[in-house]
C-alpha cells in the first residue's frame, strides 16, 4: 500500500452537511460542518424534507471547502467515503449520490460507511494509542448501544435501548420543560445551575438484560412530575429538574458500561455519539473509570456530534480491508451495525 492514504469523507445522514479529508484514518486535514440546527429549531425538531433540501444546497461548497482547507485536490484522494445508513433516507441520498458522482467522475474507489461505525471511529482520531478490542458506549439521537469493538469495523452488540435512545430522551424532556431543540446541549447547560439530587427519578433496568437500556419510563416520570406541579400550582425549578433527569440517564449509562467492562475483562472503555459530548456523562465516566482502573477514551465534543472526519476514519480501516462499494450503492435508512 502507498505511504499515505487520503480519504474524502461525506456525511449527510441527519441535519449536518459535512465533508472532511482524513489521512491514514487518524489525521484530520479538514473537518467542515454546515449545521442546519438554527433552521430546524424553528420547528422544534428535524424536518426531513427541509434537511434534504438544505443538504443539496450546501454539499458542493462544503466539499470544496474541505479539500481547500486540507490543501488537497480530488486527484490526491485515494477513495471517496460516504455515510449510507442509518439515517433519514432523503438526507442520506444526497450524500450517497454526491459521493457516487465524484467517485465515478474521478475514477476513485467508493466506500460506504455505517454512521455508528463512524461515531465509534471518532475515538481513533485523538487517541492515537487506542486500538481494538475495547468496549464502546454509543449514545446518539437515534441509537443507544453497548458494544465490544472486536476489530476495526467488527462489533458485538451487548445491549441496546428497548425504547427511546438516550439523545431522544434528552430532546423530549427538553421540549417538555420548554428548553426547545436540540435538547441535549440545552439540558447540559441548564443542569449546571441545578441540584442533581433534588428529584429522585427512576433508573430503569431491564429485567434479565443487564446491558440493555430503557428511557421511556424516566421520560414519563418527568412528564408526570411536571403535570403534578402544574395541577398543584407549584413552580418547577427548571435547573433542578434538568440536573436530576440528566443524573438519572448518566448513572444508568455509566453503570452499564462499567459493568460490561468489568464482567468481560476489558480495561479500555470509549464513548461515542452526540450524547457523549454531555459534560456530566464525561465527568462521571472519567471518575468511575479511574476508580475501577479502566482507561477511559472519548472524542472532543465536536467529533462526538455528527461530522465527516469520523466517517473518514472508519472508511480508512474498511479501505485497508479491501472493502469497496459498487456504483449501485444505495442509502439504507435502517442499516444494522456490522452489516455491509
Ligand atoms: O450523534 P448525533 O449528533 O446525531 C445522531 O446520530 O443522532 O446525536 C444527536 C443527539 C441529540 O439527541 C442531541 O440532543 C444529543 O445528541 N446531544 C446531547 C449533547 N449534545 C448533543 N445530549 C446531551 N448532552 C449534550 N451536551
Ligand atoms: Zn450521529
Amino acid at each position: 500500500m502507498k505511504e499515505n492514504i487520503y480519504i474524502l469523507a461525506i456525511e449527510s445522514s441527519c441535519d449536518e452537511t459535512a465533508a472532511s479529508v482524513v489521512m491514514d484514518g487518524r489525521t484530520v486535514l479538514s473537518n467542515v460542518i454546515s449545521s442546519q440546527i438554527a433552521l430546524h429549531t424553528l420547528y422544534g425538531g428535524v424536518v426531513p424534507e427541509i434537511a434534504s433540501r438544505k443538504h443539496i444546497e450546501k454539499i458542493n461548497q462544503v466539499i470544496e471547502t474541505a479539500l481547500h482547507e486540507a490543501g488537497k485536490t480530488l486527484d490526491d484522494m485515494d477513495a471517496i467515503a460516504v455515510t449510507y445508513g442509518p439515517g433519514l433516507v432523503g438526507a442520506l441520498l444526497v450524500g450517497v449520490a454526491e459521493a457516487k458522482a465524484i467517485a465515478y467522475a474521478a475514477q476513485k474507489p467508493l466506500i460506504g460507511v455505517h454512521h455508528i461505525e463512524g461515531h465509534i471511529a471518532a475515538n481513533f482520531i485523538e487517541n492515537k494509542d487506542l486500538e481494538p478490542p475495547f468496549i464502546c458506549l454509543v449514545v446518539s439521537g437515534g441509537h443507544t448501544h453497548l458494544v465490544v469493538v472486536k476489530e476495526y469495523g467488527e462489533f458485538e452488540i451487548l445491549g441496546r435501548t428497548r425504547d427511546d435512545a438516550a439523545g431522544e430522551a434528552f430532546d423530549k424532556v427538553a421540549r417538555a420543560i420548554g428548553l426547545g431543540y436540540p435538547g441535549g446541549p440545552k439540558i447540559d447547560k441548564v443542569a449546571r445551575q441545578g441540584d442533581p439530587n433534588a428529584i429522585a427519578f427512576p433508573k430503569a433496568r431491564v429485567e434479565g438484560a443487564p446491558y440493555d437500556f430503557s428511557f421511556s419510563g424516566l421520560k414519563s416520570a418527568v412528564l408526570n412530575y411536571l403535570n403534578r406541579a402544574k395541577m398543584m400550582g407549584e413552580t418547577v425549578k427548571e435547573a433542578d429538574l434538568a440536573a436530576s433527569f440528566q443524573k438519572a440517564v448518566v448513572d444508568v449509562l455509566v453503570e452499564h458500561a462499567v459493568l460490561a467492562a468489568k464482567e468481560l475483562g476489558f480495561d479500555k472503555l470509549a464513548i461515542a455519539g452526540g450524547v457523549a459530548s454531555n459534560s456530566c456523562l464525561r465527568a462521571s465516566m472519567e471518575a468511575v473509570c479511574r476508580k475501577e482502573g479502566i482507561r477511559f477514551y472519548h472524542p472532543s465534543p465536536i467529533l462526538c456530534t455528527d461530522n465527516a472526519a469520523m466517517i473518514g476514519s472508519a472508511a480508512y480501516y474498511e479501505y485497508k480491508k479491501g472493502v469497496r462499494h459498487g456504483w449501485d450503492l444505495n442509502a439504507v435508512p435502517n442499516l444494522k451495525l456490522g452489516e455491509r
